[in-house]
């Protein structure tokens, strides 16, 4: 199963609010309202979160992860002079525990030891993947809210860092 990234394109607008829609199944399913309230919900919430990505973090890249060519997930991230910055990565529910996350962010992490650069994310403390970023490497090195901010560092640094303190 050959895992690829490319850019997102216009085209892929219906695609990557599907995908957002699945990030919201289990809330909408408890709400009170008709197929066409939750869509229009919906609708605005990734349209504002879409904007919000695009205009906040205009340098990052956004990309939609292809499994054997079809869309399955998307990846944005941000490289900056001092960290790589993981904006969101998402795959579809029915894609899942496949090894799809594994491989992308281990990939990351290599480009990241090369580049000598930390990498951050943050992820809801109830999120189940905080289990996939410490199996990786990465510390919560704050609490913000319901959020973590994790961190990745290579090791060599991260004993340097240890040392310092
Ligand atoms: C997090 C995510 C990108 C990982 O990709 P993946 O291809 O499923 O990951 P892998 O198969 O390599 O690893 C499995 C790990 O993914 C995580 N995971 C699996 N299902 C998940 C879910 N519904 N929600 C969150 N994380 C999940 C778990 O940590 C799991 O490890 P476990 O087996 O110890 O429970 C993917 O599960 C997903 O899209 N989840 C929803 C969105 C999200 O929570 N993104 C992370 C914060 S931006």
């Amino acid at each position: 199963m050959p895992i690829t990234l490319r850019d997102t394109v216009a085209e892929d607008e219906s695609f990557l609010f599907e995908l957002y829609a699945s990030t919201r199944a289990e809330e909408m399913a408890l709400v009170p309202w008709n197929d066409e309230q939750r869509k229009a919900f919906l609708t605005m919430q990734f349209s504002a979160q879409d904007s919000y990505y695009r205009e906040r973090f205009s340098d990052a890249g956004f990309s939609v992860i292809l499994r054997d060519d079809l869309p399955v997930g998307r990846f944005y991230v941000l490289r900056d002079k001092d960290e790589i910055r993981i904006l969101d990565i998402t795959i579809l529910p029915a894609s899942r525990s496949n090894g799809i996350g594994t491989a992308l962010l281990s990939e990351l992490l290599t480009e990241a030891m090369e580049s000598r650069k930390p990498v951050r994310i943050h992820v809801e403390t109830f999120n189940p993947s905080v289990r996939l970023f410490e199996r990786l490497g990465f510390k919560s090195i704050a609490e913000e809210g319901f959020n973590f901010l994790m961190e990745w560092r290579a090791e060599k640094e991260a004993r340097a860092g240890e040392k310092r303190c």
